[in-house]
C-alpha cells in the first residue's frame, strides 16, 4: 500500500520512531492467540474483538480483529493505520503493526496487563482497589497530556471521539495509556470543524456532538471531564438512582460542589486516603470541562494545567466563578438540568452503549464501524 512510504524520509532512511512497528502475518496472529481462540478474548467494542497473544519472542500483544470487512471500510483501515502509525506519545497506546490479508483486517497493540480504567472502577477488577488516590491523579493527568498531545502537537490534530474509561488502559505499573484514537479523522489545516457519524458512549457525550454531529475538540474534553468526575468518586456517567430516575455524573456532582463537599464525593472505596485538595481540584477541572456550552469549556492542555496545580489563580477563577454558584446547585437537580445530556434515554451496560447515528450524509466521514 502507498502510505507505507511515509515511514520512509526523502533521503531514503528510515525515522526511528517508524520502525517501531510492522507488518504481521496472519499466520503469526492466528499462532499467537492460539487461532482466536475464546478463551484469549479480552473483550469486544465497537470495532470487533479484542484478543491477548504471545509472540514467538514472548512478548504479549493485544489483537483487535475488525469485524465485517468492506471495500469501502479498506480504505478506511489504511487511515486508521496511517494515524495510529504516525502518533507516539508516552500516554497513548500507538500500535505495533497490523495485517491485512483476504478478508482479515487486525492491529496489534502492546498487551496492557492492568486492562482498562473501566475495569477496576466498574468491572472485573473493582472489587481489587488497586486505584489508591496517587495512581488516580496520575492516570488522570497522563490521559490528559495524551489528549491534549492529540489535539494540539499531532500533525495534522487528531480528535479522538471516543474518550471513556475503557479507553484508558493501564500497563504494569498503572500509568495511563489512551487507546482507540484510531477512529479519530484527520483534521485538514483550516477546517474547524468536521461532520462525521456520531460515535461514542453514552452519558461521555457533549451534548452538541450527540444532537448536531459536530466533531470538535471540545466535545473530547466534555467526554475527558465525564471520565475525571468518576475516577475521582468511583460512579458510573449515569446512575439509575431508581426506575424512573436516571441521574448523570454531572447532575450528581455540581450541587456537592457548590456545596464545597469534596470529601464526601470521593470513591468511597478510597476511604480516608485521599488528599481534599487535589479531589476538589479534579471535581472542579471535571465539571468546568462538562459544561453545557463548548467555548467555556477549558482546552486540554489547560486542563493539564489545571490537574497539575500549576495554576493556582486559574484554579481560583474557576473555584470562584459563575459556574460553582449556588444557584446552579439548585437549578440542577434531577435529569433535566443544564449540564444534562438530551440523550440520554436509558442505561446501558458498557458494551452495550455505544451509539452511532448518522448526520448530514453529504458530509459524513465514512466509518469504520
Ligand atoms: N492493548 C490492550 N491491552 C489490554 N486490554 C485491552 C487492550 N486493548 C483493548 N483491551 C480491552 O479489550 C476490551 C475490548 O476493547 P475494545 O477497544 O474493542 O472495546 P471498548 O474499548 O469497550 O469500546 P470501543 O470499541 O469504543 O473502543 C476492553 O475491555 C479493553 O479494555
Ligand atoms: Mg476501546
Amino acid at each position: 500500500m502507498g502510505w507505507l512510504c511515509c515511514c520512509k524520509r526523502p533521503d531514503g532512511k528510515k525515522k526511528r520512531k517508524d520502525t517501531t512497528w510492522r507488518i504481521f502475518s496472519l499466520k503469526e496472529l492466528q499462532s499467537a492467540t492460539n487461532n482466536f481462540n475464546y478463551d484469549n478474548k479480552l473483550g469486544e467494542g465497537g470495532f470487533g474483538s479484542v484478543y491477548w497473544g504471545q509472540l514467538w519472542d514472548g512478548s504479549q500483544i493485544a489483537v483487535k480483529r475488525l469485524k465485517s470487512w468492506s471495500n469501502k471500510a479498506e480504505k478506511e483501515f489504511a487511515i486508521e493505520v496511517e494515524v495510529l502509525a504516525r502518533v507516539r506519545h508516552k500516554s497513548l497506546l500507538s500500535l505495533r503493526g497490523y495485517c491485512a490479508e483476504g478478508q482479515e483486517r487486525l492491529i496489534v497493540y502492546d498487551y496492557m496487563q492492568n486492562l482498562s480504567l473501566h475495569s477496576h472502577l466498574h468491572g472485573q477488577h473493582a472489587a481489587e482497589c488497586h486505584l489508591s488516590w496517587e495512581r488516580r491523579m496520575n492516570i488522570a493527568i497522563d490521559s490528559a497530556e495524551g489528549i491534549a498531545y492529540l489535539h494540539h502537537h499531532a500533525i495534522p490534530h487528531i480528535i479522538h471521539r471516543d474518550v471513556k474509561a475503557s479507553n484508558v488502559l493501564l500497563d504494569a505499573n498503572f500509568q495511563a495509556r489512551v487507546a482507540d484514537f484510531g477512529f479519530a479523522k484527520l483534521i485538514p489545516e483550516g477546517v474547524t470543524h468536521v461532520t462525521t457519524k456520531v460515535k461514542g458512549t453514552l452519558g461521555y457525550l457533549a451534548p452538541e456532538y450527540a444532537m448536531l454531529g459536530k466533531a470538535k475538540e471540545s466535545c473530547d474534553v466534555y467526554s475527558f471531564g465525564v471520565l475525571l468526575l468518576e475516577l475521582a468518586s468511583g460512579k458510573k456517567p449515569v446512575e439509575k438512582i431508581n426506575p424512573t430516575t436516571k441521574l448523570t455524573i454531572t447532575e450528581w456532582a455540581l450541587p456537592l460542589a457548590c456545596d464545597k463537599k469534596f470529601k464526601e464525593m470521593a470513591d468511597p472505596k478510597l476511604k480516608d486516603s485521599f488528599i481534599e485538595a487535589e479531589v476538589k481540584r479534579m471535581v472542579l477541572v471535571g465539571l468546568a470541562c462538562t459544561q453545557k456550552k463548548p467555548e467555556q469549556r477549558p482546552i486540554m492542555s489547560e486542563v493539564v494545567e489545571l490537574l497539575k496545580g500549576e495554576s493556582a489563580e486559574k484554579l481560583s477563577n474557576l473555584e470562584n466563578g459563575e459556574l460553582f454558584k449556588p444557584e446552579q446547585a439548585s437549578s440542577c437537580q434531577g435529569t433535566s438540568g443544564p449540564n444534562s445530556s438530551d440523550v440520554i434515554t436509558e442505561e446501558k451496560d458498557s458494551k452495550e452503549d455505544t451509539i452511532e447515528e448518522a448526520t448530514d450524509s453529504s458530509e459524513t466521514v465514512p466509518s469504520v464501524r
